[in-house]
């Protein structure tokens, strides 16, 4: 029996090999990337990638909590991250202490992932005093889609950089054990004391996290920071069409996928 991976160790690997990280969202999914991966991100982009909302506001801490169960399930190796639902947990440390541990009971996942920079400080250091590990995210935080006004690419000028490079620091230093930079123009120069986890950020970064349906290219259209390592939304196509062919032509079922008499 193999133990997986804790927040503790992949803090531990600032500096040493790069950490690699995908979202899976259920059982299925997980299965496949468990063997690959340092950690699995189940991430409120769930909401819009498997539910179809066009933003992860929708995202419930009991949607979260469901499908961090089916990942927790189907995986041994990699250490799981659940993110926390928009709601759950900015309005002051103790909400937030009482929805993490909510799901972290429930799923059973090693560590949660939050958003928020300078402000989320405290929060993420009253949880880490309290033993939930903390992913802190910050840069694009799409949580905040409504305030930024759309998903766009953050620090295009030197403020807008400061403040990114604030906020890593102040997440890092409250005690989060990793940093997500999203959608970020490349450097972020000064290095920052937990490991930080790039998507669409800079390959200098400690590791790199992307959606799976995204690098799978089962997702009709992706950001500039997406690499398509697969094609599978076109040959799930062509699977889809030849059945609906063979279904009307009465191809399928063939001998081989009926049920005989035994006797
Ligand atoms: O929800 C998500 O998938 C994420 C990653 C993109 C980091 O937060
Ligand atoms: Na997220």
């Amino acid at each position: 029996r193999t133990t997986r991976l804790t927040a503790p160790a992949l803090r531990g690997r600032k500096g040493a090999t790069p950490i690699v990280a995908l979202t899976a969202y259920n059982a299925t999914m997980a299965a496949l990337v468990d063997p690959h991966v340092d950690f699995i991100l189940v991430g409120d982009s769930l909401a819009m990638v498997e539910h179809g909302m066009a933003s992860t506001l929708g995202a419930s801490l009991e949607l979260m909590i469901a499908h961090g169960r089916a990942v927790v399930s189907a995986t041994e190796k990699a250490l799981i991250v659940v993110d926390m639902a928009f709601g759950s947990y900015e309005a002051y440390p103790q909400e937030a202490f009482r929805s993490a541990a909510t799901v972290m009971a429930k799923t059973g996942c090693g560590a949660i992932k939050l958003e928020g920079g300078q402000h989320m400080a405290p929060t993420i250091a009253f949880l880490a005093e309290r033993g939930i590990p903390v992913m802190a995210h910050v840069g694009l935080t799409p949580q905040a889609v409504n305030a930024m006004g759309g998903f766009r690419s953050q620090g295009h000028d030197d403020a807008a950089r400061d403040r990114i490079l604030a906020d890593a620091k102040a997440v890092s230093a409250a005690g989060a054990f990793a940093v997500v930079l999203e959608g970020i123009v490349e450097p972020l120069a000064e290095t920052i004391a937990a490991p930080s986890i790039g998507i669409g950020a800079s390959a200098a970064c400690d590791g790199q996290i992307l959606v799976l349906e995204d690098m799978l290219g089962l997702t009709p259209r992706v950001p500039r920071f997406v690499k398509r390592y697969g094609v599978l939304g076109e040959a799930a196509s062509q699977a889809i069409a030849d059945y609906a062919d063979e279904v009307r032509s009465r191809s399928f079922p063939g001998p081989d996928h009926v049920y005989k008499p035994r006797g």
